[in-house]
């Protein structure tokens, strides 16, 4: 390197030295940049990986350990080691001398010099600071127990999967499988009450999250809507109440964009033309949707229970109602809509009460039966393969 330009660097260097570095603007602009490249480290951090929610807050949840962020980990171990009375000192006194300290350090230290050599103390004291502070965030990350995982659904999809068996279960009777509402029929105390649509625009449109969250929670006792959140006498958690307003407002409002793996998930799979349906992918799907919120134990059904296979194939005051083959099932009867006389001369009405199922879906009731009511999905697909003379074309449903 040329002599000339060193001696000139060198000039240069001895220069600034003496001047020393101001603090504004000198030092502030280097503060200002590397709070720059920090904050768009931010953004890319939270644009890209995000942070996983943790569930909502429920104050019935006992279980529940709380604890700060990983970067205050170290004062809440601090702290205990100052149990009782003495609490005080761990949260007070000694972060305060700290904090005091920082701010009284430029008047404390006053030394010149920017080298390492000549500034033991002050590196050793941080030192010891910074490694007590891993060390106690160590022995907190050690000793806290792991939070129990609670049951909630996490992604949309399982939400609205859960959702939608919460609303077959506790509001198909009262506001049908597509919350369409109209007369309500067998349910005790409100017979013969009119509902208007919860499916709506005008319904989604009005209603946010939040009120259809207290809706549900605390119900409308003075219109007949009963309470269905734990804290007010009901039987479902807060977690169970989001799903419910998940689905519905992923289900019913047409400005909610569903991303497509929730879609399919909650969706009742289509039949292909030679396909044979299965219990388990869709006789399932849909007694679960239209079909269970009547037909499950405590409620008004003839004793007809479709919770399960067994429960579909053989329970029932008519048992059996589906027969394999038989185009004449009771089942297939009273979804076409013919009502139905029984045994004892007592009619059963049509199903489900209030709102005709959909044609597709009564096809795939009709299409399971003369299959024979295969159970999984693999006994339907050799049934398929195998009786290529499966009777569809008198199948087709009757409006
Ligand atoms: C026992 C019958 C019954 C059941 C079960 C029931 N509801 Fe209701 N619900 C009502 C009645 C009655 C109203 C009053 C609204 C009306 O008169 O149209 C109502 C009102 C509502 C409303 C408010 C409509 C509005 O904007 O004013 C929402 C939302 C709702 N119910 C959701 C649900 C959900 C979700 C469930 C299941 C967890 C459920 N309901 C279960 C009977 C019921
Ligand atoms: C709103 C409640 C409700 C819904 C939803 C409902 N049912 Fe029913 N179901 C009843 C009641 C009540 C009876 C008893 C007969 C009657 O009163 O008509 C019954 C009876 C039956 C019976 C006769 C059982 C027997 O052994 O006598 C069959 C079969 C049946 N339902 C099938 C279905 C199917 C399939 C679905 C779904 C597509 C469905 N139901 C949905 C209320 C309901």
């Amino acid at each position: 390197m040329n002599e000339e330009y060193k001696k000139k660097v060198h000039k240069k260097y001895e220069k600034s030295l003496r001047k020393g570095e101001r603090f504004w603007p000198d030092s502030i602009y280097k503060d200002l940049l590397v709070s720059f490249a920090i904050f768009l480290l931010l953004v890319g951090l939270a644009t890209f990986i995000g942070v996983k929610p943790e569930p909502k807050v429920d104050p019935n949840d006992a279980a529940y350990v709380p604890r700060p962020e990983w970067y205050f980990l170290f004062l809440f171990q601090f702290l205990k080691y100052f149990p009782g009375s003495l609490e005080w000192v761990g949260a007070a006194l000694i972060p305060g001398v700290a904090v005091l300290s920082l701010i009284l350090l430029p008047f404390l230290d006053k030394n010149p010099y920017r080298h390492y050599s000549k500034r033991k103390v002050a590196i050793t004291v941080m030192s010891l600071i910074v490694v007590g502070i891993v060390a106690l965030t160590g022995v907190a990350v050690a000793t806290t127990p792991p939070q129990e995982e609670v049951a909630v659904a996490g992604s949309i999809s399982e939400q609205i999967v859960q959702g939608q068996d919460l609303y077959s279960v506790y509001c198909v009777e009262c506001h049908g499988a597509e919350g369409e509402g109209g007369i309500i029929q067998g349910v005790e105390g409100l017979e013969g009450v009119e509902l208007k649509p919860i499916s709506s625009q005008d319904e989604m449109y009005t209603r946010n999250d939040g009120s259809l969250f207290d809706i549900i929670s605390y119900g409308q006792p003075n219109l007949g809507m009963p309470p269905f959140g734990t804290s007010f006498g009901g039987e479902l958690p807060p977690g169970d109440i989001d799903a419910l307003v998940a689905f519905m407002r992923y289900t019913w409002d047409d400005r909610a964009e569903l991303p497509p793996e929730a879609a399919q998930a909650s969706a009742i799979p289509a039949l292909g033309p030679d396909e044979v349906p299965s219990y388990e992918v869709h006789i399932q799907a849909i007694s679960k949707r239209y079909c269970v919120s009547c037909h499950r134990t405590g409620k008004k059904n003839n004793n007809y229970l479709m919770g399960t296979y067994e429960d579909i194939v053989s329970s029932g005051d008519n048992a059996p109602v589906v027969v394999a083959g038989d185009a004449n099932s009771i089942l297939l009867q009273v979804i076409q809509r013919h009502a139905v006389t029984d045994a004892n001369g007592n009619e059963i009405g049509v199903m489900p009460p209030t709102k005709e199922l959909k044609p597709e879906y009564v096809d795939m009731f009709v299409r399971w039966v003369m299959a024979g009511m295969p159970e999984t999905a693999d006994d339907a697909a050799a049934l398929a393969t195998t009786a290529t003379a499966a009777p569809e074309a008198e199948a087709t449903p009757t409006p």
